[in-house]
């Protein structure tokens, strides 16, 4: 009796552990939950415009088209309510958690001041279920950005919206704006993204489950497969504004007109492939920042990345597809500007058998780089991990374990991203951006299998700010590490 009591004793505080290793990776070690204060109130600058909004995360049961699902959103649509405002504006977005369990809210890509940056641990405790948290930043630069939770998977259900900071300058020679949005889809299917990460984290060398993260069947599609082994994790769903292709988004317009897309991916674990068929696309800035505009046919977006492009629209209905890098199946919606039959959902477009953009071969425009200055210090951030057992890893220990880098406000900083790993990891920066060898600025870049790649930044925000993969499977289960200013 005892030993069977002791037992149980044993594996229940196995199990604490393990919950308390996965909290760790949103949290940090021993966090408290109340070890923050609450934010001082910002105040607006003389002139300055305040843009308000409330954001519930709740419960909620959504129609991805023909399709119902129980997940979590902000409100009753995913995406999420649009928010924009114009650079140089104060956002005071108030967040309410009705969902069961502790939330957060990160403004991706923003640049913004640390407090309200939204990471439990090391900016903010988290927002307790049935609770509020009132962030407030001014929003400096212009760009395509979005928001979503900083616990757990919670990105992967539907949490996610756009963000979006006009350009006060923008020359706007465009008519239309559409937001497309990326996604890809379990939750509420028969699994919730928390199963997906027990399924990963719990799975031994020999049992691959039900995940087939591994399959390689769609490897054909445009030419040379360069990111090397797709995602972890198989999805039934793949949507565009939160449709499934069989009862699609349809966004209207009218032949000749030249609409900006503003294209984000917001999926956990997939990379997608972008094309709308019988056009080119312009691209014309990724992750906020302008680019020397350059045409093509189909372009890749990691996720976290975002890019905009302009498309002069032609007479018809047209498939805009997604598809997901290695994986099967695609997102579509439908633009239309005249009369005609919706296309098939399975549709093959035939610009996805051609040349596909890697947003890391963009050049930037002469006013976006940063200018040029020899790095006051140089950071490794070495990227390792597997999927069998499913650990990833910075600088040699998940997030929680790793050392913070330690960087000085003023400086220049080269951060040395290290791939080494059998999969492309889409490295996400909080609070900069970073540039390129080639100048070109982005706060999330794909870094390939066994690769490297140096990215400069300027420490001109102080706080402490995460690294971290984009992939939220990678990141949960420690591809994170923190970014500290020495104070
Ligand atoms: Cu969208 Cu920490 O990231
Ligand atoms: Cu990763």
């Amino acid at each position: 009796m005892q030993e069977i009591s002791r037992r149980g004793l044993f594996l229940g505080g196995l199990a604490v552990a393990g919950t308390g290793a996965l909290a760790a990776c949103s949290n940090g070690p021993g966090t408290a939950q109340t070890n923050f204060a609450t934010p001082s109130r910002l105040r607006p600058l003389a002139g300055q415009r305040v843009v308000q909004h409330q954001l519930t995360a709740k419960a909620t049961s959504l129609d991805l088209g023909g399709t119902t699902v129980d997940t979590w959103a902000f409100g009753d649509t995913a995406p999420g309510p649009l928010i924009r405002a114009t650079a140089g504006d104060m956002l005071r977005i108030q967040v309410d958690n009705q969902l069961p369990t502790d939330t957060t809210v990160h403004w991706h890509g923003i640049a913004l001041r640390n407090v309200a940056d939204g990471v439990p641990g090391l900016t903010q405790d988290p927002i307790a279920a049935g609770s509020s948290y009132l962030y407030e930043f001014t929003a400096p630069d212009p760009g395509t950005y979005f928001y979503h939770p900083h616990v757990g998977v919670q990105l992967d259900r539907g949490l996610y919206g756009p963000l979006i900071i006009d350009d006060p300058h923008e020359p706007g020679d465009y008519d239309l704006e559409w937001v497309v949005v990326l996604d890809d889809w379990v939750d509420g299917t028969s699994r919730t993204p928390d199963d997906v990460l027990a399924d990963l984290t719990g799975m031994s060398g020999d049992d691959t489950g039900s995940m087939g993260g591994m399959d390689m069947g769609g490897m054909s599609m445009g030419g040379d497969p360069p990111f090397g082994d797709a995602g972890d994790v198989t999805y039934p769903h793949y949507l565009i504004n939160g449709r499934v292709p069989t009862s699609p988004d349809v966004l209207r317009g009218k032949p000749g007109q030249r609409v900006r897309l503003r294209i984000i991916n917001a999926g956990s674990d997939t990379i997608f492939t972008l094309a709308l068929s019988g056009h080119r696309l312009t691209v014309t800035h990724t992750d906020g920042f302008a680019v020397q505009p350059r045409d093509v046919g189909a372009l890749y977006l990691g996720m976290g990345e975002r890019y905009d492009a302009t498309v002069t629209l032609g007479d018809g209905v047209f498939p805009l597809i997604a598809a997901p890098y290695g994986k099967e199946g695609q997102a579509m919606a439908l633009i239309r500007t005249g009369s005609g039959a919706a296309p098939d959902p399975a549709i093959q477009i035939a610009e996805l058998t051609g040349p596909i953009l890697q947003g890391a071969d963009l050049q930037p425009t002469q006013a976006s780089r940063l200018s040029t200055r020899e790095p006051d210090s140089t950071q490794m951030v070495h990227l390792s991990g597997q999927m069998a057992p499913y650990r990833w890893a910075i600088n040699g220990a998940p997030y929680g374990e790793n050392d913070p880098l330690l960087i000085n406000e003023g400086d220049r900083v080269r951060l040395e991203l290290m791939n080494m790993t059998q999969m492309t990891h889409p490295m996400h920066i909080h609070g900069h951006t970073f540039a390129l060898p080639s100048g070109l600025r982005k706060d999330t870049v794909l870094i390939k299998p066994m690769s490297s790649l140096a990215v400069d930044l300027q420490a001109d925000n102080p706080g402490n700010w995460m690294t971290h993969c984009h992939n939220i499977y990678h990141a949960e289960a420690g591809m994170m590490i923190a970014l500290k200013y020495r104070t």
